[in-house]
């Protein structure tokens, strides 16, 4: 994919409120809600001793998941860790936990939830650990956009397509519609399968995942996509751009991957000679374009730890994933392809202190912070993620 040259223009980011994150709380958002409890000090000395001695004490009843980006205080406590493809997948085989303890954001807790079954609890250390990018696609955007493909008469050409990061309520809106959800892993297995099913496709939140996955993936052409801009009247966009388009991107984006410019691989090209430059599927197309491998955060550890020893890696994706790598190969040159730090500061909500919080609530026989999702929304959506867990 390196030296491919291309005349299209990236689109600006869509603008978002910002909310202090755990002050007030605002129902439209994944983000900004108050976390109740009596949390640890952080500089409590004891706090891992705590966390060990809790999760001890509940043994079996307790599972804990630990996403890849989650801090290395949280992740030594997971009894898996991975991406948000085999999180689900993990969620959905462990009947037998009472309680799924997830270190991850609120789609994903959400996502375990109608996973699991009705006796299990999804806890998520702090309710504050939401997502942007969910953010980015609300129920009512979205019906409103589906609304107006149904007066062009375009919808029985159209599969829904969400990735994992979205709201339960968005992934009900794509079972209603006969989608599938998608992660990183498998973004091309679900594309592959909604093209059997129609010609277009409808794919939210993130517009890069989107285009990579169909421009580089499924060899689509930049003009076969078009992007719905759902703060414009009809997406900012002509009936005649709708009917043609293979491609319906929602204009949604991670606010972590999309910080990666062209400038950082130009750069790092130029200060480390025969560097390997491996991203993840949510930065922007050119970047991707650019670089020497794109695959999800499973995909990454995996090309890590396959790599000759004295090679030199440049890693555009969240940076407590990319130290940790850089730790576990010291015989490789690993680096973060910004040099700007570039945490995702929503993971990072989920800290030490709300973790022991959490694990001590529970022995001491109450459930704190249960993800939740509503019967009728976590069957429709259940729907979209059955559809994707038995993808070929
Ligand atoms: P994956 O876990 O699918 O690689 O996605 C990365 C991410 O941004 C999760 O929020
Ligand atoms: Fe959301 Fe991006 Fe953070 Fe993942 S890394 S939780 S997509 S903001």
């Amino acid at each position: 994919m390196a030296n491919v040259t291309s005349t299209w223009t990236e689109p600006s980011n869509t603008p978002l409120t910002l909310l202090l994150l755990g002050k007030g709380t605002d129902p439209a958002s994944e983000r900004g809600v108050d976390c109740p409890g009596d949390l640890p000090a952080p500089s409590d000395p004891d706090l891992v001793a705590r966390a060990t001695a809790a999760k001890a004490a509940l043994g079996s009843r307790v599972f804990v998941l630990g996403h890849h980006y989650q801090r290395d205080e949280v992740i030594q406590f997971a009894d898996v860790t991975g991406d948000s493809f085999k999180l689900a997948q993990q969620a959905a085989a462990r009947p037998e936990a009472e309680f799924i303890v997830f270190c991850g954001v609120h789609f994903m807790a959400e996502s375990a939830d109608i996973l699991t079954t009705p006796a299990q609890k999804v806890i998520l250390p702090d309710l504050a650990a939401g997502c942007s990018m969910a953010d980015m696609a609300v129920l009512g955007q979205v019906e409103t956009a589906w609304e107006h493909f149904e007066d062009l008469g375009i919808t029985d050409q159209i599969v829904p397509v969400t990735y994992m990061n979205s709201s339960a309520d968005i992934k009900g809106f794509v079972g209603r519609n006969k989608g599938v959800v998608c992660t990183s892993s498998n973004a091309k297995r679900a594309l592959d399968w909604s093209f059997e099913q129609g010609s277009k496709v409808f794919f939210l939140p993130d517009q890069h995942l989107g285009r990579n996955t169909a421009v580089l993936e499924m060899g689509f052409d930049l003009d076969d996509c078009v992007l719905y801009d759902p703060h414009k009247p009809k997406g900012g966009l002509t009936d005649e751009q709708l009917r043609n388009a293979k491609m319906i991107l929602w204009r949604g984006h991670c606010s972590v991957h999309g910080r990666f410019t062209i400038d950082s691989v130009r750069e790092v090209r130029e200060r480390v000679p025969g560097v390997n430059v491996l991203v993840h599927p949510e930065c922007r197309h050119d970047v991707v374009r650019a670089a020497d491998y794109v695959g999800s955060t499973e995909y990454i550890i995996r090309a890590l730890d396959a790599a000759p020893s004295g090679s030199a890696w440049a890693v555009g994706t969240e940076l407590n994933l990319v130290r940790r790598l850089a730790l576990a190969h010291p015989d490789k040159q690993v680096m973060f392809l910004d040099r700007t730090v570039c945490y995702c500061s929503t993971m990072n909500r989920i800290d030490l202190p709300h973790l022991v919080w959490a694990l001590e609530e529970l022995v001491a026989g109450r459930v704190p912070n249960v993800i939740t999702v509503d019967e009728k929304t976590a069957h429709e959506a259940r729907v979209a993620l059955d559809q994707m867990l038995a993808l070929p």
